[in-house]
């Protein structure tokens, strides 16, 4: 057969990999038909059922045949909710998106030319690097101090090409929440260097220890360059209604507008309706989860700390071990996540996945007795 010239994929598409945590799901899958007691540790979302509310209200929507194409921004209803929770927004400032990693997407296409650099903290969530690239700009990763913000790395790696420095708190996949003294220099340096912010709150609502959360959008004066995304998927146990959304600067808001009445137009109807029921929803619910995540996380780092050395996560629902005293004749965390596939049917994820060699990505938001029986394969086996 004669090789065609013409079939080749794109430039863009060849420079990037399917996203890494979403590979375990066909895997998973073949190993429970194979009559295997897989636990999976490795997908990031709440394990608990949808809210009630939610369910209702999205039913409602469907029963009213609220099932046509809306306003490509979002419901009016839900992006005046949205803008209400953020001082100095309007409606105009929200974009809602298919997940905000929809969001993410359309916030790189929209900023980022040829040879715009973002700067990305490492560890990252593997999608902020390939959006990236997939926009044409050059991700730009920089070293953090025991899973916090160097910030002398980030001020150092800002060149005249640096066009936005991403900040994910908390954290996915280290668990770290980073304090509001170092998000104001990250701030200043934006103002100094006049370059965008990014904001990935995909968490926000999972900071444990009573805590208080510290957001980029605190600080009014980069409220022009700053572009906030936040999600109904892990706050609301809504991960399958794809809704999450954005805060940006009218221009930018608009500018993605523009791109998403090309890309999908409005995220489903029905689902902006439960995500309307989910904010309208009493705090009681929502803490009582916070609670019990936070009670997973201990219970988990107990379990954790006599095997490998780890941070405990102030955020999130992850743990993020250093394994590397562990791995055998140069094998890689993607080699050790593979034995202990193998030997034990517990999927982890890779640090590799996540930019860092040497650890592995352990998601605690999973049943107690899921918890314990995975902690205790994995102590057999090591
Ligand atoms: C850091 C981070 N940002 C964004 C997302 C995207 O979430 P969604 O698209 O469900 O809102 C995820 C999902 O795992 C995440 O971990």
């Amino acid at each position: 057969m004669v090789k065609s010239m013409s079939l080749t994929l794109s430039y863009r598409i060849q420079k990037i990999e399917e996203s890494k945590t979403a590979r375990f799901i066909p895997l998973m899958e073949k190993l429970k038909r194979q009559g295997r007691p897989v636990i999976s540790l490795a997908i990031g979302e709440p394990t608990e059922d949808t809210p009630s509310p939610v369910i209702e209200a999205t039913k409602g929507a469907l029963d009213r045949q609220e099932t046509r194409y809306s306003a490509i921004a979002g419901l009016n209803e839900l992006n005046t909710a949205l803008a209400d929770r953020f001082p100095d927004s309007r409606p105009e400032n929200i974009v809602t998106f298919n997940g905000s990693k929809q969001a993410l997407y359309s916030i790189f296409q929209t900023i980022c030319n040829e040879k715009d650099e973002v700067i990305i903290p490492v560890p990252y969530w593997a999608s902020f690097a390939e959006q990236v690239r997939l926009a044409g700009g050059k991700p730009v990763f920089v070293k953090t101090k025991n899973h916090q913000l160097d910030l002398d790395a980030v001020a150092a790696s800002i060149t005249k090409f640096t066009k936005a420095i991403l900040i994910n708190s908390p954290n996915n996949p280290t668990g770290a929440v980073y304090p509001r003294k170092d998000l104001e220099r990250i701030a200043h340096l934006a103002l100094i260097n006049d370059l965008f912010l990014i904001a990935d709150e995909a968490y926000n609502f999972f900071v444990y220890d009573n805590q208080p959360y510290a957001s980029l959008y605190d600080f009014a004066d980069v409220r022009d360059r700053l572009i906030l995304t936040r999600s109904f998927s892990k706050h609301y146990a809504m991960t399958g209604f794809r809704v999450g959304y954005a805060v940006a600067p009218t221009q930018v808001a608009s500018a993605m507008v523009r791109l998403h009445s090309h890309l999908t137009g409005n995220v489903c109807t029905f689902a902006q309706h439960g995500a309307i029921a989910a904010l309208e929803m009493e705090e009681t619910l929502l803490l009582r989860r916070r609670k019990d995540l936070q009670r997973k996380r201990d219970l988990a780092f107990e379990q954790i700390k006599p095997l490998f050395p780890c941070i405990r996560p102030q955020g999130a629902f992850y743990l993020f071990p250093d394994i590397s005293r562990h791995l055998k004749n140069g094998e890689t965390s993607r080699d050790f996540t593979t034995r202990i596939l193998e030997k034990t049917a517990v999927v982890l994820v890779p640090g590799e996945d996540f930019g860092m060699d040497g650890h592995v990505r352990i998601c605690f938001a999973a049943p107690d007795d899921q918890l314990l029986d995975a902690f205790n394969r994995i102590r057999e086996v090591l």
